[in-house]
């Protein structure tokens, strides 16, 4: 079997550029080989097939005859989030785990979030001031970590919850380094040489996580509440076909995925828009006008509908996805794809990166323009920031109701701009991307006193009596 081109450095030499510079390695492997190539990136540097072509994307991750999407692939993941994860799941456990944990962040049931949501962006932003800049995406982790902490465990505050956000924000940052990701991908560097050392330092702050975890659900079971609808209750109500509960560690395996999964990328995501909304004013203009034209209409459900939001957000997650690829899929019968004949086991994955910067697709697709999504329909293979088929993104609707409702919110109260001009691009930020260094942002204005002062300047200028 002949595989698609390769770079002619070594494999081991190909992991650490794939570590250091996964993009630039990307769009330098398709100047070089176009839309299919290969790089040795795998388990014991295995061969990866790269594809970013939306009718060969189609192909590998919706024909479930041809194409498998295997957890045991996602062993990288498995450090963090355990192997009862739905992720690192496969076949037939995975379908049921997935059809269990989707509802709650579907359709009504998410939408019921939008309070939530609003209540903790209220609470971030108390904390910024005129005199301070801060960084933005320390406030929109805050706000996705206690977003989901929230949906996860309930409404509860408490302090075993102000832990677990420092925990998972502590462990998030320490594995954030090219050097930790490069211990995610090569298990030789594995080693628990002791506290200060970084994979040492990396179990403890996980086992301090985990004893949270393992006691809010020992405090469950001893306590059960069936009137409670987080997903923790959902899930420890769950029994599969012998009618079997959930063990803890699975329950733990699950919280750690969701509360990983769930803020991470979203966190990202919405620092990223602050970023082009305020870098570009027409955009932001564009915005609150249409943010204005909902009046005293601040339901979540009609700002999740308005177009130019939603065409922003979209683009915010086309131009630097948070996450590079789909999950690795697996060829499960000899099949041909882009004139490449495939053995079943090669292992092939979709690069989320690539297509979205496809010149036939985005025109200029350096350039952020929200236009693009209210001038065309993309189809699932064409825009595909949460993956498509069988291991398809289970957050997507809420961290979409999430990133509009947080926007909202933001531009209606405060008036902010970048800190300095610095363009910012994107990096590795552990298994996902991130912006390079902080972006920062200083309060210039409150939206609200304008419209007050506004408000009170047209009562003045009313003929009286
Ligand atoms: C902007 C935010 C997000 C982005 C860009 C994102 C992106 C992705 C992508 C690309 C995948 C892999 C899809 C594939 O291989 O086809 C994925 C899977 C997943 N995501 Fe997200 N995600 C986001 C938010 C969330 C949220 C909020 C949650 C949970 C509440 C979540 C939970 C998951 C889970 C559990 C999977 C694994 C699904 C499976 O293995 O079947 N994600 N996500």
């Amino acid at each position: 079997m002949k595989l698609p081109p390769s770079p002619s450095a070594l494999p081991f030499v190909q992991m650490l550029q794939w570590i250091a510079r996964p993009m630039a390695l990307m769009e330098a492997c398709t100047r070089a080989y176009g839309d299919i190539f290969t790089l040795q990136i795998g388990k014991d540097f295995a061969p990866v097939v790269f594809v970013s072509n939306p009718q060969a994307l189609e192909e590998i991750l919706s024909n479930s005859q041809h194409f498998d999407a295997p957890g045991e692939f996602n062993e990288i993941f498995q450090p963090f989030l355990g192997k009862h994860s739905v992720i690192s799941l496969s076949g037939a456990r995975h379908q049921r785990q997935r059809q269990l944990l989707m509802p709650p962040f579907h359709g009504e049931r998410m939408r019921t979030y939008g309070q939530l949501i609003g209540e903790v962006t209220e609470q971030v932003m108390t904390q910024w001031s005129r005199e301070q800049p801060f960084c933005v995406r320390s406030s929109t982790q805050a706000i996705a970590l206690r977003v989901i902490l929230k949906t996860v465990f309930g409404l509860d505050e408490g302090s075993r919850g102000q832990q677990l956000e420092q925990f998972l924000s502590a462990l998030l940052e320490e594995t954030s380094s090219p050097y930790s990701a490069a211990m995610l991908y090569l298990p030789a560097l594995q080693r628990d040489l002791g506290p200060l050392t970084p994979w040492g330092k990396f179990l403890r702050r996980k086992q301090q996580t985990d004893k949270l975890l393992y006691e809010e659900i020992q405090e469950r079971r001893e306590h059960f509440d069936s009137s409670r609808t987080d997903i923790l209750s959902l899930l420890m109500a769950a029994r599969d076909e012998a009618s079997q509960p959930m063990m803890d560690v699975e329950l733990r395996d699950e919280l750690m995925t969701l509360l990983v999964a769930g803020h991470e990328t979203t966190a990202t995501a919405l620092a990223w828009a602050l970023y082009w909304i305020h870098k570009l004013p027409s955009v932001r203009e564009k915005l609150i006008q249409e943010l204005d034209s909902l009046g005293d209409d601040s339901d979540p459900s009609a700002i999740f509908r308005l177009p130019y939001l939603n065409a922003v957000c979209c683009e915010t997650l086309r131009i630097y996805p948070v996450a590079m690829l789909t999950f690795p899929r697996m060829v499960k019968v000899p099949v041909s794809l882009m004139g490449y004949d495939f053995e079943p086991g090669t292992v092939v994955i979709g690069s989320i990166y690539l297509t979205h910067r496809r010149e036939d697709l985005y025109p200029e697709p350096e350039q952020f323009k929200p236009e693009r999504f209210l001038e065309r329909q993309f189809s699932a293979y064409e825009y595909l920031p949460f993956g498509a088929g069988a291991r398809r993104c289970i957050g997507l609707a809420f961290a979409q109701f999430e990133m509009k409702v947080v926007l909202a919110k933001i531009l209606s109260r405060f008036e902010l701009a970048l800190a300095d001009n610095r363009e910012v691009r994107p990096t590795r930020r552990g298994l996902v991307t991130a912006p390079s260094g902080s972006i920062r942002f200083v309060v210039t204005g409150e939206r609200q006193d304008k419209e007050r002062e506004a408000e009170l300047a047209r009562s003045r200028s009313l003929p009286v009596g």
